[in-house]
Formats: C-alpha cells, sequence, structure tokens
C-alpha cells in the first residue's frame, strides 16, 4: 500500500481528517493491489490482536460491544456529526454538542469518549471531539439547526449512510439481543418478532401508518448501502482480465428491466442512467413506490417524461404482472428470506420469465471460515463461481476484513428469517425453481457479488 502510494506521490487518507469521496488519495483505494494490500493489514490486524490479548479480555469485551452500535445510534441521532463539521476540526466542547438536544453533557461526553476509543470520533482535548475520517461519513449533508428543526425529514437527501447506521443499530440492534432466548424457547417467532411485540413480518410491520419515519429511513438506508460500494459496481468492468459485473449496455433498445422489491429504484435509476434505452419497471409494496417516484423525479425526470420508467405496486409473493421481461434484477431481496419463501418468490420470476430472460441476482456470497472443499463444491464448473484465499496463517475468508458478510448475515436473521447464503446455498434455491446459475461476478472493493440465471 505506501509503496502505491509513494510512488503516486500521495499518502493515504488520514484517519483524523474528514472523508472526502473527492480526494485522489481515496480513488487509489480501490487499485487492485492496495485492495489486496488492504485485506490483509486488516486480516493481519485484527489476528495478531486477537492472538496477543487477554483472552478473558476480549470475550467480556465482545459481550459489551452492544454499547459501540448504541452509542453510534445516540451521536447519529442527536446530529452530532453535523454539528462538529460546523465546528470545524479544533472541535467543540460536550455541552455545547449537548445543548440542542437538552440531554446530559456528560453522558454525551461519555458516549463519544467510548466511540474515540475505537476510532469514531477524536477527543481532541479533554471533553473536546471533533470529526474524523469514520465519523463524517454519517453527515447528512444539512445545517444541524436544520436537522433539529425537522426530524421527520432530517434523512431524505442525504448519501444514506447515517440512515443504513440508525436503521441498523434501531431495529436490528433491539431485535438481535433476544437471538439467544428465540432459539431456547423456540416458537417460530424470529428475534424481531418478540422485541417489537408483533406477529407481522418487518415489510408489512413498516407499511404501518405508526412507522411512516421508520419506512423512509429504511428506504434512504438501502441508498446508503450503495454508498459503502465502489459507485461502479452495478456495471461490467475488468479485472486481472475477468469481467467483474454483469454487462447492461448489451440488453437491446427498449429492453424492459424489472427490478423486483426495487425500493427507492437507487439501482435500476443508476442504470438506467448510464444505459437510457432501457425500460425501467420499479416494482415494490405501496410505500417504497410513493417514495420512489419522487427519487426518479428528483434524479432523473428525463426517463419519467420518455415514459421510459413505470412503478408498479407488486407484492413478489404473488404472480408477475405482464411486463416482458428482459431482465429480472433483485438486488437485496433474496437474503430478506428463508429458501422456502425465496423459492416462491422466483418461482414467479420463471413463470413470467421469456426463453431469453435473464436473471442477475446482487447478493453477498458467503465463503466459509475454512478452507472450502472446491472439489465437493456442486458449482465448481460455473465461470467465475471460485474465489481466491487468504494465506496461511490468515483465517481464509481473511476475518475481519470480511466480517460485515456475517454481521449481515445475522441481521438478515433477527429481522427477518433470512440468510446470507454461501454460493451452494443460491445453486440449491435456484435450481429448485426453475433457473440454472450461469455466471458469478465478484465485484473487486465490494462485498457484493452478481449471479447471473437463465429459465431451465
Ligand atoms: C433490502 S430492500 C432492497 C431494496 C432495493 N432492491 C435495493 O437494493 O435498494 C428489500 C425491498 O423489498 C421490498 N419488499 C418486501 N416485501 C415485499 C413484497 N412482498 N413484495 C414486493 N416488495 C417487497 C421492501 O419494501 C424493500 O424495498
Amino acid at each position: 500500500m505506501e509503496r502505491v502510494y509513494t510512488h503516486s506521490g500521495m499518502s493515504p487518507p488520514s484517519l483524523d481528517e474528514p472523508f472526502n469521496a473527492q480526494d485522489p488519495a481515496e480513488a487509489l483505494r480501490q487499485e487492485p493491489e492496495v485492495l489486496d494490500a488492504i485485506r490483509n493489514i486488516v486480516a493481519a490486524a485484527a489476528q495478531i490482536s486477537a492472538t496477543v490479548c487477554d483472552p478473558m479480555r476480549v470475550a467480556v469485551n465482545t459481550s459489551h460491544a452492544f454499547h459501540i452500535s448504541s452509542c453510534l445510534l445516540a451521536a447519529s441521532d442527536l446530529n452530532v456529526v453535523e454539528i462538529l463539521r460546523e465546528a470545524g476540526p479544533k472541535g467543540i466542547d460536550a455541552t455545547a454538542i449537548a445543548a440542542p438536544s437538552n440531554v446530559d453533557p456528560g453522558l454525551m461526553a461519555r458516549i463519544l469518549r467510548l466511540l474515540a476509543t475505537h476510532h469514531i470520533f477524536r477527543e481532541v482535548s479533554p471533553g473536546v471531539f471533533a470529526n474524523n475520517r469514520i465519523s463524517s461519513t454519517l453527515d447528512k449533508g444539512k445545517p444541524s439547526g436544520v436537522l433539529f428543526s425537522n426530524r421527520a425529514d432530517r434523512l431524505t437527501g442525504s448519501s444514506g449512510v447515517a440512515a443504513l447506521v440508525e436503521h441498523t443499530a434501531d431495529i436490528a440492534g433491539k431485535s438481535g439481543v433476544y437471538l439467544s432466548d428465540t432459539l431456547l424457547n423456540p416458537t417460530g417467532r424470529i428475534p424481531f418478532n418478540v422485541a417489537y411485540g408483533t406477529e407481522e413480518g418487518i415489510f408489512p410491520w413498516l407499511q404501518g401508518p405508526e412507522n411512516h419515519y421508520n419506512v423512509s429511513r429504511f428506504a434512504v438506508a438501502m441508498q446508503g448501502t450503495s454508498a459503502t460500494e465502489p459507485q461502479d459496481m452495478i456495471f461490467q468492468g475488468m479485472l486481472h482480465s475477468c469481467f467483474t459485473g454483469f454487462d447492461w449496455g448489451q440488453l437491446p433498445p427498449n429492453g424492459t428491466l424489472v427490478d423486483v422489491g426495487g425500493g427507492i429504484g437507487y439501482t435500476s435509476l443508476t442504470i438506467a442512467k448510464k444505459y437510457p434505452h432501457l425500460r425501467v419497471v420499479n416494482q415494490d409494496l405501496d410505500a417504497p413506490t410513493d417514495l420512489s417516484k419522487a427519487y426518479w423525479k428528483d434524479n432523473f425526470p428525463g426517463h419519467l417524461d420518455r415514459k421510459m420508467v413505470e412503478f408498479q405496486v407488486h407484492d413478489f409473493f404473488t404472480p408477475q404482472p405482464k411486463t416482458e421481461p428482459t431482465v429480472f434484477l433483485m438486488k437485496y431481496i433474496l437474503h430478506d428470506w428463508p429458501d422456502d419463501q425465496a423459492m416462491v418468490i422466483l418461482k414467479h420470476l420463471r413463470a413470467a420469465a421469456l426463453p431469453n430472460t435473464k436473471l442477475v441476482l446482487i447478493e453477498k456470497i458467503v465463503p466459509f471460515a475454512s478452507a472450502e472443499d472446491v472439489v465437493a463444491s456442486a458449482t465448481k464448473h460455473i465461470p467465475g463461481a471460485s474465489r481466491p484465499t487468504a494465506e496461511s496463517p490468515l483465517l481464509p475468508n481473511w476475518g475481519a476484513a470480511t466480517a460485515d458478510l456475517y454481521l449481515y448475515d445475522l441481521t438478515m436473521h433477527v429481522l427477518l428469517g433470512g440468510v446470507e447464503r454461501t454460493l451452494e446455498g443460491f445453486w440449491d434455491v435456484l435450481a429448485h425453481s426453475g433457473w440454472r446459475l450461469d455466471e458469478v461476478h465478484h465485484c473487486p472493493g465490494s462485498q457484493l457479488s452478481h449471479l447471473v440465471a437463465s429459465p431451465i
């Protein structure tokens, strides 16, 4: 990493400075050599720490880890990042940070100190805090006064990272603590149901009028998942002479891209902006469809004016409307559902598919934490299926460098009974629903892969 930066006459971005997406030093982080180095450094640093630390202390500290999540939620909810942005690099004391939300300054300092100890925020002098590279990514981009005066709208128009952090730390955080209870007392309820005292699944629950704030926070959060990925992740590129994504440009003029469970349509809008010859059908439940119309109007009105985008309220557990699909796109959908329900969704798509329709799933594919038995794998012949593993003594999956895969897996479980699948897991649900997995593309710098399937 140092070699690449020295060669380019730059330094890697500093942990003490706010994140700046336009900084050329950020772009250099996406170079294949740097990506490889970062993965090794993160895996090695965590493994060295686990090796040398007192083991009891590691276990007990891990049992307290929920405080990191809840303090991050509190800091974001109380718009601390924006107050600190306005204060500048010298920072501001906890009394001033706590004043707009009228909370105890001593407690505010303790919350921020715990986070600063985990490299989120900086305590520049006793009781005085400033943003750093990590905290600044939660900036919602508005003056703090505006955020405090209009709570309902505080997340709209932001990058979505704060919304993602708040949604996860809030709803998954409250649910996750019930994991063990639901295993010890199996009643078929998932942790979310126990935490929120509801029999509804999270998506119907979010549609309720009392959850208007939560449903729009979730929609913005989905956009935030893209902000945590390289911008061109959705497009095809080349890495080590392999294609890294599905080639949307090969689809014919007026071809129809059906974004199933598309949310606000962030992904299909990004594709349509680059390939405006594609028609888009954005499907979702009622509330996200309304948000989607507004999102397209603000961000790509030309496609609306040309009548190249349609918004369908559609429940994907019911038969598909007639759309003449060239591609069904499902991003972050199958991971929400256990296998039996995932297969219901896939079978409805299969029934509506034309012979040449492609299915593109954009999902995380979870490796094992052990070395994989490639010979025994049902997927070994699929182009793009195999992935490199780390060199010993690192964990084969690069341990901490891929932790997000396993964290999201449990978030899917506690919220929905869902699962981040292994490649075999995808192969199984697809094959049982009438789809053949043709190819897999792994996207460098991203935990997401493109799985491309055709009707059997
Ligand atoms: C994890 S989000 C993914 C959104 C979008 N594909 C993206 O990547 O930003 C799951 C989406 O599925 C939608 N959804 C949940 N249940 C649904 C159903 N039964 N029919 C249609 N959409 C549904 C949710 O409203 C939500 O927008």
